[in-house]
């Protein structure tokens, strides 16, 4: 079965891209800059005996997003079954001065390329009347955060998009849930500065911070069978920092 992971070089996507081919996925690896990066990881995946095959392609854009899935059928000969909607940017600022190009850009990636993915997929998926679709949102997505209005709208959009997908799907034999990391150490949070990242940690009852592997987890409970009663949800893997 072929999995789909977009924004997959490193961080929480390269996690994921590895947990699916530990449990016999072919991997579909998309990336937009780093193509080192994405093929080293490839190498990586196909040592579990899988097929994996690098895609460059910039989903915030539409026809490029559809162009990734026209070639991931002519190189890899079948279509997506499970796509995780991984890519993933932030450009955080208060509302006040928050620049337009900001606000679109978040929205673009966050947002709108996983509907493409989604548009891209979903045929496909309701033919065969199976697909797995795993979108990843954010804790701010659900409880909202001070300095992030575009990226925490964009998580709070894909939310809504995964349960409507998931309502409009389920008779076609699709689910559609979303896993919304808390605080990660990726790329993306190396950035924090130590007193932000000393208050996050103060917030976490588990009191520690996540790994790419522990979202992986749960992107592969979702993509698996042991999940198939389950759609619409949001699972949240964030330390108990939201509870809601
Ligand atoms: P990261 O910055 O390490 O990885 C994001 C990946 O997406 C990068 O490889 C980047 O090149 C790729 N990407 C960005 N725009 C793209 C585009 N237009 N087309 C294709 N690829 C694109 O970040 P991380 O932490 O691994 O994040 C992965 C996902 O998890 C994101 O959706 C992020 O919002 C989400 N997340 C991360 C959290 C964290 O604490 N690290 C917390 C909550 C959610």
């Amino acid at each position: 079965m072929l999995a789909l992971v977009t924004g997959a070089s490193r961080g929480i996507g390269r996690a994921v891209a590895i947990e699916l081919a530990k449990n016999n996925f072919d991997v579909a690896i998309n990336f937009n800059r780093s193509e080192e990066q994405a093929l080293k990881l490839c190498d990586e995946v196909k040592n579990f005996g899988v097929e994996a095959e690098i895609f460059k392609a910039d989903v915030s854009d539409y026809e490029q997003a559809a162009e990734l899935f026209k070639n991931i059928k002519n190189v890899m000969h079948s279509n997506v079954s499970v796509l995780v909607n991984n890519a993933g940017i932030t450009r955080d600022n208060l509302l006040m001065r928050m620049k337009i190009d900001d606000w679109q850009a978040v929205i673009n990636t966050n947002l709108n390329a996983a509907f493409y993915c989604c548009k891209e997929a979903i045929r496909d998926m309701a033919k065969a009347h199976y697909g797995r679709i795993i979108n990843i949102a954010s804790v701010v997505g659900l409880t909202g955060n001070a300095g992030q209005a575009n990226y925490s709208a964009s998580k709070a959009g894909i939310i809504g998009l995964t349960k409507s997908i998931a309502r409009e799907y389920a008779e076609r034999g699709i689910t559609a849930n979303a896993v919304a990391p808390g605080f990660i150490n990726t790329d993306m949070t190396e950035i924090l500065k130590p007193e932000v990242k000393e208050a996050i940690l103060n917030s976490i009852p588990l009191k520690k911070i996540g790994n790419p592997e522990d979202v992986a987890k749960a992107v592969m409970f979702f993509a698996s069978e042991e999940s198939s009663y389950i759609t619409g949800q949001v699972l949240a893997v964030d330390g108990g920092m939201t509870m809601c």
